[in-house]
């Protein structure tokens, strides 16, 4: 049965079909934004982190919009991921895969699909903002009117984001391993204790000095140590873009969503039997799913069956985001996962379930709540004998303050200081990193650990 048949979570009212019709003809005649080849090396790598030999780290931001599309800030978000990455490694001694919320994560899900503005005294009802491959942010009704062109604007944004980050990756990014280009700063700030502010310094001197020795050892294959994999991933909201761009390709089985190597389902449209699911199931790239505390563990296991029949490791990657209150909710699925035999890769996102709104009407997350819910997502996987194979976060390079507390000292006065995001609110570089700290000294005490005795 075709997805267009089956009730649509989220759906986009457009008031002429006729121009959303070409805009996605258009789209159906471009060439990919991604390759197959690209598609099965990032499953190969999931597979090994389904299996415990891998780790991903896979961020950026919450909603991207057609103005991040610039070279300050992508790069910014390819070095956080990047830096991210290599204190990972210095914990886990495993090599990561970094995949980036971006080149397409331009549509959101909305709790309500209409809001009521103020206009000239009077209240008008609006569409609510649905993200830049949607309509506009600005609060006016021309603004929110859904516009079936900024499917093809987001097309194009996403190929020159991609454009660029590949040519960083082959080689032009290297200099962002060196010394200058980590900003430690916050580790003097004085909520940080004399011990941890040490340890975190040994550890990015010891990444640093690490990236040294392989280039000065590899000389003649400098280019393989500056070359560095990054994939793209985003929300597979909006499924007239994503059909438009998924084909068959020659010599290979099945049909590849082209727009991006990694979809992901979001917690709002994983409805087993609705439009999303059906669509993504027939489609050979890995897929993402997020699941929140109200889920069925039979819910998890069934939907597994349905997206990946054929059991191919690396295929599915279960993206957990319970609440640091709720985060015991995430043992009996990961039991009825585990019980069922289906592979699935578990990623935990510390974020979505962490969210509050302050007294002045922001959205923010505690930094304490996000490293909490990653301590008990690592916590439950270790009791039940599965493989935490990773995070998802939502992250920015630049130095924002949507998130209370870390190192870096945002506290809720400071909020409104540099409050920039479209949507939700994400790790600025300082907390990101001091995240990728934690996690790491917590990935290395458990090495050779018993389940259940991690590092407090
Ligand atoms: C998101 O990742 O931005 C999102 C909307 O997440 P979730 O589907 O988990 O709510
Ligand atoms: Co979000």
């Amino acid at each position: 049965m075709s997805w267009k048949e089956r009730p649509r979570a989220q759906a986009v009212v457009y008031d002429d079909p006729a121009a959303l019709g070409r805009a996605v003809a258009r789209l159906s005649a471009l060439p990919p934004l991604v390759t197959s080849w690209e598609i099965e090396r990032l499953k190969a790598y999931l597979a090994d982190a389904q299996r415990g030999q891998r780790l991903i780290v896979h961020g950026g931001d919450c909603a991207e919009t057609l103005d991040d599309c610039n070279p300050a800030t992508i790069t910014a978000t390819l070095k956080i991921l990047l830096q991210m990455s290599l204190v990972l490694i210095h914990g886990s001694q495993k090599p990561v895969v970094r995949i980036g919320r971006l080149a397409g994560q331009y549509a959101k899900p909305r709790s309500r699909p209409t809001e009521t503005l103020t206009i000239d005294g009077k209240p008008v009802e609006v569409p609510s903002y649905f993200g830049d491959l949607v309509n506009h942010a600005r609060p006016t009704p021309q603004a929110r009117r859904p516009d079936p062109d900024l499917l093809l604007a987001g097309y194009h944004h996403a190929a020159m984001t991609l454009n660029f980050i590949r040519s960083l990756a082959t080689g032009g990014f290297a200099d962002l391993h060196h010394a200058e280009q980590w900003d430690l700063r916050f580790l003097t700030n004085a909520q940080l204790s004399g011990e941890l502010r040490e340890r975190y310094q040994r550890m990015s001197r010891d990444v640093r000095s690490a990236i040294r020795f392989a280039e000065l050892v590899g000389e003649g294959a400098i280019q393989e140590v500056s070359r560095v994999d990054f994939f793209a991933s985003h929300e597979g909201l909006h499924l007239e873009y994503e059909s438009a761009q998924t084909r068959r390709v020659p010599r290979r089985d099945g049909t590849y969503c082209l727009t991006t190597h990694l979809p992901w389902i979001g917690e709002r449209t994983r409805a087993i039997d609705g439009a999303h699911v059906e669509f993504f199931r027939g489609i050979a790239n890995p897929v993402g799913v997020k699941i929140g505390p109200g889920i069925d563990p039979q819910d998890a296991v069934a939907l597994l069956r349905v997206l990946n029949p054929k059991r191919e490791p690396g295929k599915i990657v279960l993206i957990s985001r319970m609440g640091a209150a709720k985060v015991d909710a995430l043992t009996p699925i990961l039991h009825a996962v585990e019980k069922s035999g289906e592979p699935a890769v578990w990623l935990c996102d510390p974020m979505h379930g962490n969210g509050h709104v302050t007294e002045d009407g922001r959205k923010t997350r505690h930094f304490d709540a996000i490293v909490a819910e990653l301590r008990g997502t690592m916590d439950a996987h270790a009791r039940a004998g599965t493989v935490l194979g990773g995070v998802h976060v939502e992250v920015t390079g630049q130095d924002v303050t949507e998130v209370i507390g870390g190192a870096s000292g945002v506290t809720p006065e400071r909020l409104s200081e540099n409050y920039a995001t479209a949507c939700d609110p994400r790790l600025n570089y300082a907390q990101a990193l001091e995240l990728a700290f934690i996690l790491s000294g917590a990935m290395s005490g458990q090495v050779g650990q018993t389940a259940g005795d991690l590092p407090a």
